[in-house]
């Protein structure tokens, strides 16, 4: 039997068999001119009869999906993760069990508010997504350059999305720079405020993508195979450093070449320069989620690496760009809802919400249900099940049996098997239905004021000069106003900073928050709020 020729993405390579090199319809018939329609005369009508004319054009008619809802910039690239120290004490995972074992993976870096031809440089948050190709099924770590998120509950992202994206009227801007709408949006939301130090921070102008870190932003569980759950949160950590632009920099790169970054990753790839990072593990109990003066279900909220060191288990290698950017990068689908035997979901409203979200954005953008048969999408361990048919369904049920249980011996299909199996950790719920957000969610200024404490002077003048750029975009005095009074609970010198920029001698108010600041109660106090 003839060997399937297989590209990166595991799709059988585009041939002609003996006529290798002859150009073919899609059926697979040979075609002898390709640059004239078939007329009657030379030059009479073209003739509705040439099929060869008609499905060419047919064909590049269809070629546009729709772009992702968010993130529509990115690019792609495959590699491995290799892991350097098995952790059986924290998950059963089959990946995190033989030191040593490389498992495949596909990477797609991106922004998240400009459209697919946006530039690369703006000023944003970078997605960080990585498909691992488990021996147990695909995992898929969908996270960001930064460790926080502008939101705590999946029900404000589409109000978050549209205030980033150009307005529904005038349709710009495209990026979250210089937006009414935007920073409208993030005053009224002080959630959002700790999120917005760091994406005026030098971390949302990163000079490459290989000079970032990744973060899995919410807090997951580790499972180990006695059913003993930890809480974890993941990181990337760039073997190349973390190296930023400066802002007037990252202006002229994306007028000279909006494509800097992905440029700079297929030739750093090309040139056998292959980006590494470490992956680290923060992993704690419950009697420390208990004590944490924050809720580690909280999205906008990080745990220091001083509090939980960050423990490194594994390095992934990125060294071999895609055969094709449309059947790859644009085609992958990650979800985080992926995850296999031994890791597990917390209770983060926001993760919740998205394990909703990215199945049913994906079934509509890549047409239909069966978009796991897409090569890039497929797992590389062996797949059975009684799914079947929809539009493109090509790993259909072998035999008779297309239902379970059923009584077939030999054509019965496959078995459910509780041994090796996923389970979920069975955590104790309790509590009646509401709509409200929890008091332990409340603090939005004390972790936005230690990241400000957190930066080198220089760092504080690039994102009080982010600031005073991005707001002073505003047409609205009472959008400025408002984002100052946030930021004097931030920091003064913050605040005043801004104010001077933007020429506003009356400061405001100062925003009142939710809560005291949990780090300035007692820690007794503290501890029973975050306990009720
Ligand atoms: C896409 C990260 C929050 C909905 C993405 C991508 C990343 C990402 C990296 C790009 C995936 C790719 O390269 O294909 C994050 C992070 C979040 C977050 C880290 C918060 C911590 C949310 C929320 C929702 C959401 C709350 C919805 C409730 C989407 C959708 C896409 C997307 C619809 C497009 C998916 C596609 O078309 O393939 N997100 N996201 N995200 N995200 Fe999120």
């Amino acid at each position: 039997m003839k060997k399937l020729n297989l590209d990166k993405g595991g799709a059988p390579r585009q041939e002609a068999d003996a006529r290798e090199g002859t150009i073919t319809t899609a059926q697979g018939t040979p075609i002898s001119d390709d640059q004239n329609s078939l007329t009657a005369g030379p030059r009479g009508p073209v003739l509705l009869e040439d099929q060869i004319m008609r499905e060419k054009i047919f064909h590049f008619d269809h070629e546009r999906i729709p772009e992702r809802v968010v993130h529509a910039r990115g690019y792609g690239v495959h590699g491995h993760f290799e892991l350097t120290r098995a952790i059986p004490e924290f998950s059963c995972a089959d990946i995190f069990q033989r030191e040593g074992e490389k498992t495949p993976v596909f990477t797609r870096f991106s922004t998240v508010a400009g459209s697919k031809g946006s530039p690369d440089v703006a000023r944003d948050v970078r997605g960080f997504a990585v498909k691992f190709y488990t021996n147990e099924g695909n995992w898929d770590l969908v996270g960001n350059n930064m460790p926080v998120f502008f939101i705590q509950d999946a029900m404000k992202f589409p109000d978050l999305v549209h205030s980033v994206k150009p307005a529904p009227d005038r349709a710009f801007p495209q990026a979250q720079s210089a937006h009414d709408n935007f920073w409208d949006f993030i005053s009224l939301s002080p959630e959002a405020v700790h999120m917005t130090l760091w994406t005026m921070s030098d971390r949302a102008i990163p000079r490459s993508l290989r000079f970032m870190e990744g973060f899995g932003v919410h807090t997951f569980r580790l499972v180990n195979s006695e059913g003993k759950s930890h809480f974890v949160k993941f990181h990337w950590k760039p073997k190349q450093g973390l190296q930023s632009v400066v802002w007037n920099e990252a202006l002229k790169i994306n007028g000279a070449d909006p494509d800097f970054h992905r440029r700079d990753m297929w030739n750093a790839i090309d040139a056998g320069d292959y980006p590494q990072w470490d992956l680290g593990i923060q992993v704690f109990d419950d009697e420390f989620a208990d004590e944490f003066e924050f809720d580690i279900l909280d999205a906008t909220k990080l745990i220091p690496e001083e509090q939980v060191p960050v423990q490194i288990i594994g390095t992934m290698t990125l060294d071999n760009n895609v055969d094709n950017f449309f059947a790859e990068t644009e085609q992958v689908a990650f979800c985080t809802q992926n995850i296999v035997r031994g890791i597990d979901f917390t209770d983060d409203p926001l993760l919740q919400g998205r394990n909703f979200s990215y199945l049913d954005t994906q079934t509509k953008r890549l047409g239909g249900p069966n978009f796991t048969h897409i090569p890039i999408n497929a797992p590389k361990c062996p797949v059975h099940h009684f799914q079947q048919d929809g539009h493109m369904a090509m790993r259909n049920p072998k035999g008779r049996a297309n239902y379970e249980p059923n009584s077939w011996d030999e054509d019965g299909g496959p078995r459910e098997n509780p041994e090796i199996g996923f389970a979920s950790y069975s955590e104790r719920v309790q509590g009646g239905k509401q709509r409200t957000r929890s008091e332990t969610f409340a603090d939005h200024y004390s972790q936005a004021r230690q990241f400000w404490i957190s930066q080198t002077a220089t760092e504080q003048n690039h994102i009080a000069a982010a600031y005073t750029f991005e707001l002073s975009k505003c047409q609205h005095e009472r959008i400025r106003l408002r984002m100052l009074s946030h930021l004097m609970n931030v920091h003064d010198d913050l605040a005043e900073s801004v104010a001077k920029g933007l020429g506003v001698s009356d400061l405001p108010d100062a925003a009142k928050p939710a809560r005291k600041p949990i780090t300035d109660l007692p820690a007794s106090d503290a501890l029973s709020i975050l306990k009720n």
